[in-house]
């Protein structure tokens, strides 16, 4: 039974876990609901029937009504326990898409740095990995064509997956209520054929996220005390991106993208070992896009992918 387009790789398994779990309730509704009213006719005011409530044990009985419901909802269980684990496990040639929700539209940045708002394109038999975060409140993405859903919270790096399987126009909402307008905040996706997609990338690049990061760091003053030479003591940034950082407090963390957003917007948390608590913090004085924009630049900074220096 479907009522939706089913236009990724998650589409029919999700499809089926749902039609299985409607399914197996109908069947637990019919057997209750037919059995009590067997019950209430046959045992109706008036009726001549035997009401001593003799009771007798019968092993097998007992032992078929626990052990098979137990069996299905454990199967239920294992179905969708590997399902979700699916779900929250990308493949490793997802790329990636930069979704920022705010009130009340969604911004898309794609890495060559296409922007979008409010539309969304993406190429059939290109698994996606949308990395997600909001300006102001918590909002949602949810494809129901494509069967996911995930919230998208400020000042936190959330992701959801899936794999596009049809071409065609499918509808995008937020899914959790985020002021007057939540109802409004929506949008489109647009699945097109990779070739119509290579080309609609090309038709609408300008300079790739990692170039307007490379602007950015410039501009906002990053370059100051983060490059080699600069006369202030702050951590080297080359080849950061993944690496393992001692702290100030003995900890260790990832670099990874939320480390880096919360050092821009938080530096006075995770401070690196061996440094002082210097640097200012950019909360409220760099948009999300904006620190998208660096984290793209600093994961290729010092490596053979890193721009030029154009301005
Ligand atoms: Cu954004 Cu509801």
């Amino acid at each position: 039974m479907t009522l939706l387009p089913r236009a990724s790789n998650f589409g029919t398994e999700i499809d089926s876990l749902f039609n299985a779990l409607l399914g197996l309730s109908v069947v637990v509704i019919l057997a209750v609901f037919i059995t009590m009213i067997v019950f209430t006719v046959r045992f109706r005011r008036g009726r001549d029937v035997d009401r001593s409530g003799e009771s007798h044990r019968q092993l097998g009985i007992e032992l078929t009504w626990t052990l098979v419901p137990l069996a299905l909802f454990v199967g239920i269980f294992v179905w969708s326990i590997r399902l979700w684990v699916d779900l929250r496990t990308p493949p490793r040639d997802a790329e990636v898409v930069y979704v920022i929700g705010k009130q009340w539209m969604w911004e898309f940045e794609h890495p060559g740095g296409q922007r979008e708002i409010n539309t969304l394109h993406l190429a059939t038999g290109q698994p996606i990995r949308l990395v997600m975060t909001s300006q102001d409140v918590i909002h949602d993405v949810s494809i129901p064509a494509f069967r996911v859903k995930q919230d998208v919270l400020p000042g936190r790096y959330t992701d959801e997956w899936f794999t596009p399987t049809r071409p065609g126009t499918y509808d995008l909402f937020c899914a959790e209520y985020c002021g007057t307008d939540h109802s409004r905040m929506g949008g489109t996706v647009v699945v097109q054929s990779p070739q119509d997609h290579a080309a609609w990338l090309a038709g609408h690049g300008t300079q790739t996220l990692a170039m307007q990061g490379r602007t950015l760091f410039t501009r906002y003053g990053c370059a100051g005390c983060h490059d080699p030479g600069a006369a202030v003591h702050a951590p080297a940034l080359n080849g950061l991106f993944g690496s393992t950082v001692p702290l100030a407090d003995g900890r260790q963390v990832r670099a990874d993208d939320r480390y880096l957003h919360d050092s821009i917007t938080l530096p006075a948390s995770d401070v690196a070992a061996g440094y002082a608590p210097i640097m200012p913090s950019y909360q409220n004085r760099i948009s999300e896009a904006d620190i998208l924009a660096l984290i793209a630049y600093l994961k290729v900074r010092g490596t053979d992918q890193e721009p030029a220096h154009a301005r």
